[in-house]
């Protein structure tokens, strides 16, 4: 099935579903650490029969976490791609123009969203450093997953 769509109508419905990042993030919207992040289907720890419940929901987190950095590396491609797409073709439809460019907003939001996200995950996972300081790096986290583990 292929259905055919004008730029007009794409930027209206962009329009139309606006979100901003701290509707979704901060505030009194926290990462609730006590269940898991991804369904099972794709986490896939119950597979994991040498781990309890919680050191299942643990690795649940930290794959989670690997997702959103891979969907931020995604999100960090595009945002460029679409702005040299957009820029030669600037002159001539006005919808198109808009279109992208507001696709190019979202991408931009999508970054700053997963980036959000990342640093409430960090913060509230518990990688601290002896410092206090958390730490910025999921190798990290996982050591310290691996050190407290029974495995
Ligand atoms: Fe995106």
């Amino acid at each position: 099935m292929h259905q055919q769509f004008s730029y007009e109508e794409v930027l209206s419905s962009a329009e139309r579903y606006a979100w901003r990042v701290d509707d979704l993030i901060g505030g009194d919207k926290q990462l609730d650490f006590a269940k898991p992040f991804l369904p099972e289907t794709l986490a896939r720890t119950r597979e994991l029969n040498f781990l309890d419940r919680d050191e299942q929901r643990n690795v649940n987190q930290i794959r989670s976490h690997g997702y959103l950095y891979t969907f931020g590396l995604v999100e960090e491609f595009i945002l460029p791609f679409v702005l040299d797409h957009v820029r030669s073709r600037l002159d001539g439809n006005d919808y198109r123009v808009r279109a992208m460019l507001s696709f190019a907003a979202e991408e931009a939001k999508h970054i700053q969203l997963f980036k959000r996200f990342r640093g409430e995950f960090e913060n509230g996972f518990g990688c601290a450093q002896s410092s206090g300081r958390p730490t910025r790096s999921p190798a990290r986290c996982c050591r310290t997953i691996h050190c407290r583990s029974r495995w």
